[in-house]
């Protein structure tokens, strides 16, 4: 073994595929490579890739141009550099990513990375491999845990995959197709997970899954357990302070589900509930399976179960057939969620997604006005949630030092990042922040009472 190897993950994609790329870095800890912020140090460089879009694939390949620079210039001083592609791109591509770009020696999928360190021996030994199979095994009950100094250098804030894949089949993503069928993690699998995470001083946990709330895993009574369940099991973890749970699709908002941010005071009053569009015609050309009605009433009754809730979405603007009328049902929706925030993407035809076969596909430069049309709306909304902030004091937790000297920045309940004026001592604390000032993607506030770690504040007018 050799302690002093370095790897380097660099992430393209949602929060599974940071998830996934924090795993593969875990994986490699007991072979002797620890994880390394600099690209030119590393003998590894995996580059964890997303296909969601087509901009997210492409980005790849300028990606590689730059690593096979960089493993020349080793091999000239003698030293082998492995480039890796994992994650979507890779399991869409599999063999025709070393067609494309020579200088890579492994290829490896979302399910199979569990499998890193036999693919870094015969890498090592010169053979090239691709890994793009669906294995039997389950990767979670291979992959090394992570280390408590790993878990701290990370954060106070961590995610945690409790479902993985999709079944829904909406006729623009690739998601099925790179991540495969639906399964649930086992509770326990989970909560050992956290239990970890909560020992080494993480306080807030973000349960992670391309359906999450279609969660049903296999609870220690034997039976399936829903999301909500699993959330209130969460919730009695020791150390572990606020619980958000992402992404979810409206049609497994379930009475149970929405009945816990209702009675969890640990689950944060914010949830992101892709939509996509407005137009009942469009939902269901991309098989979404539910209208814009299905979708008002599920926000309904979560404003019911929590009035304190603010909502974020997903849109796509140019899906094949939209018409000005349909664009314009999307703006009308956006006025009557009332949101806090959202992405918005303009439509991008994916292979071997139904969408991409579909007859009327809408011009880009139509594609292009809409999304900035759109993307003003949903800036007016955000910008208006932020402003009604100021004034208010919510709880804070603490996650880092700021951009200047004696500021720390933190999150709200809302996801909004706050920058404050505090001591380094309250890094992984919750504490009550007084907004005072509000820019258009963060807040400013002061300390409203005195933390009991900091009672240097006490006179310091905070
Ligand atoms: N699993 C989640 C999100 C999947 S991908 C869900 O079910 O909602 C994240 C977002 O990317 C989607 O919500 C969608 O808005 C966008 N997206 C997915 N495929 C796309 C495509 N082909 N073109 C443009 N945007 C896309
Ligand atoms: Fe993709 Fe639809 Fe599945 Fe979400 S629900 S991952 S958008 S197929
Ligand atoms: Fe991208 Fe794969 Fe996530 S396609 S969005 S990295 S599931």
């Amino acid at each position: 073994m050799n302690a002093s190897r370095k790897l380097f993950v660099k992430s393209f994609g949602c929060q599974m595929n940071v998830y996934d790329s924090r795993r593969m870095a875990d994986a490699m800890a007991p072979h002797g490579y620890a994880e390394t912020a600099d690209v030119e140090d590393a003998d590894i460089i995996i580059l964890n890739t997303c296909h969601i879009r087509e901009k997210a694939a492409e980005k790849v390949y300028s990606e590689l141009g730059r690593v096979r620079r960089l493993k020349e210039e080793a091999a000239a001083e003698g030293r082998r550099v492995i480039i890796a592609v994992a994650g979507c791109v890779a399991q869409a591509e599999g063999e025709e990513i070393l067609r494309r770009a020579p200088a890579v020696d492994l290829v490896f999928g979302p399910q199979s990375y569990h499998r890193l360190p036999d693919l870094v021996t015969r890498a090592e030994r010169g053979e090239k491999a691709v890994n793009t199979e669906f294995p039997v095994e389950d990767k979670f009950d291979r992959l090394a845990a992570p280390d408590p100094s790993a878990i701290r250098a990370r954060g106070v804030c961590a995610f945690v995959t409790v479902q993985e894949g999709c079944d829904k089949f909406c006729t623009f993503c690739v998601v099925p197709y790179t991540r495969g069928a639906e399964m649930s993690r086992p509770v326990e699998k989970i909560i050992t997970e956290v239990e970890r995470f909560a020992a080494a001083g993480v306080r807030e946990i973000t349960l992670i899954g391309q359906n999450v709330n279609a969660y049903h895993g296999e609870g220690p009574d034997g039976r399936p357990w829903s999301l909500a369940r699993l959330l209130e099991r969460v919730a009695d973890i020791g150390g572990i302070d606020r619980l958000r749970y992402t992404t979810s699709h409206p049609r497994d908002m379930d009475d149970d589900l929405i009945a816990a941010h209702r009675d969890l005071p640990k689950l944060m009053p914010q949830l992101h509930l892709p939509v996509q569009s407005g137009s009942d015609r469009i939902l269901a050309a991309m098989n979404r399976r539910h209208t814009r009605g299905d979708y008002l009433d599920v926000v309904a009754r979560l404003h019911a179960a929590r009035p304190d809730i603010a909502l974020t979405s997903d849109f796509i603007v140019g899906f094949p057939g939209e018409s000005d009328a349909d664009f314009a049902e999307t703006l009308r929706l956006i006025d009557e969620i009332g949101l806090s925030g959202a992405f918005s993407f303009k439509y991008s035809p994916r292979p071997g997604t139904p969408g991409a076969e579909m007859d009327d596909q809408v011009d880009e430069s139509i594609k292009t006005a809409r999304l900035h049309v759109l993307q003003a709306a949903i800036d007016r909304r955000q910008e208006a949630f932020n402003r009604a902030c100021r004034g208010r004091t919510f709880d804070v937790l603490f996650e880092k030092p700021g951009r200047y000297g004696g500021q720390l920045v933190g999150r709200s309940p809302y996801l909004q990042p706050v920058q404050v004026t505090a001591p380094a001592s309250i890094i992984g604390e919750i504490a009550a922040v007084t907004i005072t000032e509000v820019a258009s993607n963060s807040l400013f506030g002061a300390l409203a009472r005195p933390s009991m770690r900091a009672p240097a504040l006490l006179g310091a007018g905070a």
